[in-house]
């Protein structure tokens, strides 16, 4: 998600230096932006100019004090609350008092991981979808003690890269994730019970609902490690057993059958 944020920023103008914890990875989403951007202009939506003034505006670092001195950071890190809370520490300490801290969490609370920094008001949700370059969507999630002004200025951002914001509350899932996770869930009872086979419960999905995608394919793209952390996410916060995963949604990621990122989910796919 971090390069996919990363290639939408570059590509609309604003200079972006994109972190990672090793240089391998960081390297590796410096290509992916790369391979996006000549995909934009195969598709004659960019000139080879273009393309390449957008990749001089990306710079990579594998030190979080490189991002010191910028207006607005942008967090995309594993969906784990006590991960996310120690980048923001971190960051806290080394940017300045005036920049905004966003978070590309599908389902953690805003409020909360605001509350580990200094900023609260200048904290916001600010989440995008997979794939980041494709789809038009930014929820614009506003945490108790976010400013108007904050919440202005990130609804500004995502309309200057091309996308629609939408706000929403900070409650568990935000809208997103409240309405397409249960969906993602009971699919995979449904293959639990034997209902159908998970071409089946795509099948009907795709061909009864106009999807684009099968729930589970639409899993397996999102990875199952997320799903299930957010159906957690859910089933904590709003105490309700409605929320409670599905048994085989947590064996397929104790066996680390996590979808498309580990070559294998409720598809197989060959590793890149
Ligand atoms: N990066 C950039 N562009 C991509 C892309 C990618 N990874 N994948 C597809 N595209 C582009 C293609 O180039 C193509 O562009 P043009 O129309 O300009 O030619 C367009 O998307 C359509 O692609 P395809 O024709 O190859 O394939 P498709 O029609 O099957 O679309 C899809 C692919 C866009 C992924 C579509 O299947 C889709 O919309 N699926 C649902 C995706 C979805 O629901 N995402 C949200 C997931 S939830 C989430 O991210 C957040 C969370 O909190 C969990």
């Amino acid at each position: 998600m971090g390069s996919g944020i990363a290639q939408v920023l570059v590509r609309s103008g604003y200079s972006v230096v994109l972190h990672d914890t090793t240089q391998e990875l960081v390297g590796r989403g410096a290509e992916k932006i790369s391979r996006g951007l000549e995909r934009d202009v195969e598709k004659g939506q960019l000139t080879a100019e273009e393309k390449q003034r957008a990749e001089s505006r990306l710079k990579t670092t594998t030190k979080l004090p490189d991002l010191a001195s910028f207006d607005m950071v942008i967090e995309a890190v594993t969906e784990k609350f006590e991960i996310k809370a120690e980048v923001f520490r971190s960051l806290d300490a080394l940017c300045r008092p005036e920049a905004i801290f966003a978070s590309n969490t599908s389902s953690i609370s805003i409020t909360r991981l605001a509350g580990v920094t200094r900023r609260p008001m200048r904290f916001v949700g600010l989440h995008f979808f997979n794939p980041v370059p494709v789809m038009k969507l930014v929820e614009v999630v506003r945490g108790l003690d976010t400013t108007e002004e904050t919440v202005a200025a990130a609804e500004q951002i995502a309309a200057s890269v091309g996308k629609t914001p939408i706000r929403s509350r900070d409650l568990p899932g935000f809208v997103s994730n409240r309405l397409l996770m249960p969906m993602i869930n009971e699919a995979v009872y449904a293959v639990m019970e034997g209902v159908a086979a998970p071409e089946g419960v795509d099948g009907v999905m795709k061909l009864g609902m106009n999807h684009p995608m099968g729930p589970l394919e639409l899993a397996d793209l999102i990875g199952l490690d997320v799903c299930l952390d957010i159906m957690k996410v859910l089933h904590e916060g709003f105490h309700d057993s409605k929320y409670r995963p599905c048994p085989l949604l947590e064996r397929m990621v104790e066996a680390g059958r996590l979808g498309r990122k580990s070559g294998r989910g409720f598809y197989s796919y060959a590793k890149a």
